[in-house]
């Protein structure tokens, strides 16, 4: 093995290069007008996984963007691993706050700038790099490796869902494990394994009051404003001690254990140190949990975007015929995303008044996900990056959402381990995305660690 991490390091200025041309293909998935650039990333992963020396790699066609998927099997008797990523990426906007062009990537102190910089092509190239050092090494791998690559993560991942749900498709995924890098690590430096991530709902608010614009001084007093209103609805969503007021809302949310409780207690964790990187004056949110409680365990709502009447420049006056919210909830273990989604509908009809029409429309929505950390392929992975990094592995949870975790779970069978690489101030979603070019590398000589740690299993 020692020769394989050798010969990563070797050849690491090129698989840089091979990231930098990775991230220059613009495979935004949630905007129709890349999606020719989505298409020509599948093909990239193609030729990559190819390269690295998989057998029988194929783009997938689907309803949506294609999946890639790619195996090298020759490993008898041992375990499979089923590695997932996705190649797409978010949207760039807003551009101007750019420091450089989001599909021309930067090295600056040591980062990587570009668009899917971490989430998730830097991540996932981890592994492909992996298991090609080790295939043009030795020729074989100790573990049996399969990949699938999806382009839809960040569009609601419809496809991949419906793929592995497929019964035709339950033996081309059959594995042991699924690992998966797409989620931080704890702080810099520190080897991290994800065991708990939180779901979602997402729903968008359409407030209908007038059949047309109207001038505000001739009509205001007299005809309900609609984005009133939905500014109304909106507060009327959270308590005095900023709790959710949907009723039954909590209802199945599972209560913290104590050792949990502990284990994020004995964390390092300062709301000062966060509200400074944040550049707010202090934190926020649910009375009587810790920050990290509330953000790894406690659900939340959020208005991600509101619009409704004149939003340009100076004054206009105008009581406008229309406002709407695109609101989410994060979710935890036990809610279940329909449920909540009927529940927040309900709720939002009750508190509607007649003066206007409310419409509420269902976007998408993902169940949490949490996994046992006894598993044995998981402490493979902790083994692995406690190796790499040089201290011992920290568990965590996390406050985003990978839906596709317990369709995982579910359908294979199988432990799925979230070994991450990124960092929390990666500005994944957000101008200037990076990744730090020491955990690209410390993470392929984990993923080369993990496979053999597997194959010392069985
Ligand atoms: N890599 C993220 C998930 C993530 C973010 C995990 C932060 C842990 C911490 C993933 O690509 C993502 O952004 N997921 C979406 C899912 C949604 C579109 C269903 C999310 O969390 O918003
Ligand atoms: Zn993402």
């Amino acid at each position: 093995m020692k020769e394989v991490l050798n010969f990563a390091k070797k050849n690491f200025n090129s698989y840089v290069d091979e990231l930098k041309d990775y991230l220059r293909i613009p495979s935004v998935s949630t905007d129709p007008k890349f999606k020719n650039d989505v298409n020509k990333c599948a093909d990239f992963v193609v030729t990559k996984l190819k390269d690295a020396g998989m057998k029988n790699v194929k783009k997938i066609k689907t309803e949506g963007n294609p999946l890639v998927y790619g195996e090298w099997l020759e490993a008898k008797g041992k375990p499979t691993i089923l590695i997932y990523g996705h190649y797409d990426v978010q949207p760039a906007d807003p551009y101007e706050l750019w420091d450089n062009d989001p599909f021309e990537p930067v090295i600056k102190d040591g980062k990587i700038y570009a668009r899917g910089a971490d989430d998730n092509k830097g991540q996932n190239l981890i592994h492909i790099k992996g298991v090609e050092a080790y295939l043009k090494v030795h020729g074989e791998l100790p573990v049996n490796v399969k990949f699938l690559i999806e382009g839809e993560e960040e569009a609601g991942g419809e496809s991949i869902e419906k793929f592995i749900k497929d019964k035709k498709n339950k033996k081309l995924l059959k594995c042991d494990a699924v690992l998966i890098s797409d989620t931080s690590m704890y702080a810099p430096n520190i080897p991290t394994i994800t065991y708990g991530l939180r779901g979602l709902a997402y729903l968008e608010v359409h407030v209908t009051g007038p059949n047309r614009d109207l001038h505000s001084g001739s009509f205001g007093g007299a005809i309900n404003n609609p984005a009133n209103e939905l500014a109304r609805m909106i507060a009327k969503l959270h308590d005095k001690r900023n709790r959710i007021t949907i009723p039954g809302f909590y209802d199945d949310v599972l209560k913290l254990t104590k050792k949990e409780k502990e284990n994020f207690a004995s964390l390092k964790f300062s709301d000062k140190k966060m509200a400074r990187e944040y550049g707010v004056r202090e934190l926020w949110g649910e009375k009587g949990y810790s920050t990290l409680e509330r953000l790894w365990t406690r659900p939340t709502l959020d208005v991600n975007g509101i619009y409704g009447g004149y939003t340009g420049e100076g004054a206009k006056t105008v009581l406008p015929s229309k406002a709407v919210a695109k609101i989410s909830m994060r979710l935890v273990p036990n809610q279940d995303p329909k449920k909540i989604a009927r529940m927040f509908k309900k709720y939002i009809k009750e508190i509607a008044p007649k003066s206007v029409k409310v419409d509420v429309i269902d976007l998408h929505g993902g169940r949490p996900a949490l996994i046992p950390l006894n598993d044995p392929y998981l402490q493979a992975a902790a083994r692995a990056t406690s190796k790499v990094f040089g201290r011992k592995t920290v568990y965590t949870r996390e406050g985003g959402s990978i839906p596709i975790v317990v369709d995982f779970m579910e359908q294979l069978k199988a432990p799925v381990i979230l070994m991450g690489f990124g960092l929390e101030t990666d500005d994944i979603h957000s101008p200037n995305e990076h990744f730090p070019l020491n955990n690209f590398e410390r993470g392929i000589y984990s993923s080369i660690h993990f496979f053999d740690e597997v194959a010392k299993m069985k």
